[in-house]
């Protein structure tokens, strides 16, 4: 039928219908925007594993602020943050800023450009400063700062800190995968950091995920069963990206018979979340397990043996190694949020449906390393 278009968006970065579970996040942000400098909601941090909703959430901070007359810069924490950040904050002439000041600005950016530390403490400071005289504010977002080098996050703290002490409008959220991220600001010199708010992208409710299932899909000019929009919801296991994968593959399995019925079944739910795991396992397994070392795999691999945890000691003797060998490679797992420790001693999967993938996936990852 015409006139019917999938309104979920499955996609790393985009846009949800709904955002769901969030609410305390967006509370403590807007909290913030309205304490006034030095609130807490003004430094936070947030961290979960890949697909758990990281980027969109700041995606969706920035507009908050932007609604308050804020002004956003978005960075990645590629090598380069510290000066792709100063560059931001001179190309974007806030409203007042004249053309001379701006043009000033810039050749002073060319002059200094070897000294990286003034360049981007001037910069924000000027941006900041002309924003803050305007009653408005400046955030700044930094994504996957797992990556980040420890040299330019000191240097960025350390001009956030200042201007925070200055009484600057001026925000800093930044996200990435959850051990990584601790491992970055418990390090040296991060200490400022260290006081972020804390914001784990825990699994978000079923009953919230079904209801705003239900309100995206009547919306989008279909209905849902309720055997169906449970069916649905529990097969996210709360997990953003299996949100809009799962809804995006359930509405079109009802779609494709919209001419006859409008409504969703639980037939169709099947269909739909079968197709949205493998999908799933493409998009997000594939890339948490690429370009791991074998033995890293092996591991993973021996794990699917247990039922949700296992025991180190037994992983290592099915692996027939001493346990002080996986020592780095389970360090290596757990940096890449591929696992996580629940006891000493004791790991899971850190991504809902890790095991079955790998299960299923077992010969072709194998063959990658000529086993
Ligand atoms: N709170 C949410 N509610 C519904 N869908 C979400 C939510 N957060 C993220 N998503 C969806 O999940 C997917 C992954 O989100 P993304 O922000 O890219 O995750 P991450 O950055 O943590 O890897 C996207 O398709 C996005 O639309
Ligand atoms: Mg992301």
């Amino acid at each position: 039928m015409r006139g019917l278009v999938n309104p979920f968006k499955p996609t790393a970065g985009a846009e949800p219908p709904v955002l769901v579970g969030r609410d305390k996040v967006l509370e403590d942000f807007a909290d913030g925007l309205a304490e006034g400098p030095g609130a807490r909601g003004r430094l936070m941090r947030i961290t979960g594993p890949r697909g758990s909703g990281k980027t969109v959430l700041l995606t969706e901070l920035g507009d908050m602020a932007r609604d308050e007359g804020w002004e956003i810069i978005d960075e990645t924490a590629r090598a380069g943050l510290c000066e792709r950040i100063a560059r931001a904050a001179l190309e974007k002439p806030s409203a007042e800023l004249s053309l001379d000041v701006h043009l000033g600005l810039a050749d002073f950016h060319m002059e200094k450009g070897g000294a990286e530390g003034a360049t981007l403490r001037e910069a924000l400071s000027q941006k900041a400063g002309e924003l803050t005289r305007q009653r408005r504010g400046l955030l700044i977002t930094l994504d996957e700062v797992q990556d980040a080098d420890i040299g330019e996050m000191k240097e960025l703290a350390a001009v956030v800190q200042h201007l925070i002490r200055e009484k600057a409008n001026i925000a800093f959220v930044f996200a990435g995968l959850t051990m990584g991220v601790l491992d970055l600001i418990n390090g040296k010199a991060l200490t400022f950091l260290r006081r972020a708010l804390p914001e784990e992208l825990a699994e978000i409710p079923l009953d919230e995920i079904a209801a705003a299932y239900r309100e995206t899909i009547e919306r989008s000019g279909l209905l849902i069963d309720d055997e169906a929009l449970s069916v649905a919801a529990e097969a996210t296991v709360g997990y953003a990206y299996l949100i809009q994968l799962v809804g995006y593959q359930v509405w079109r399995a009802g779609k494709a018979h919209a001419d006859q019925s409008l409504v969703i079944t639980e037939e169709d739910a099947l269909i739909g979340i079968r197709e949205a795991m493998g999908e799933f396992g493409d998009a997000v397994h594939e890339a948490a397990v690429a370009d791991l070392p074998l033995r890293a795999l092996e591991y993973l691999l021996a794990m699917t043996q247990d039922e949700g945890v296992s025991a180190t000691a037994v992983i290592a003797e099915r692996l027939q190694v001493s346990p002080t060998s996986l020592t780095s490679y389970r360090r290596l797992l757990i940096q890449r949020q591929v696992i996580e420790q629940t006891a000493r001693g004791y790991v899971k999967f850190s991504i809902p449906y890790m095991g079955e993938y790998l299960v299923a996936n077992r010969e072709t990852l194998l063959a990658r390393y000529g086993r």
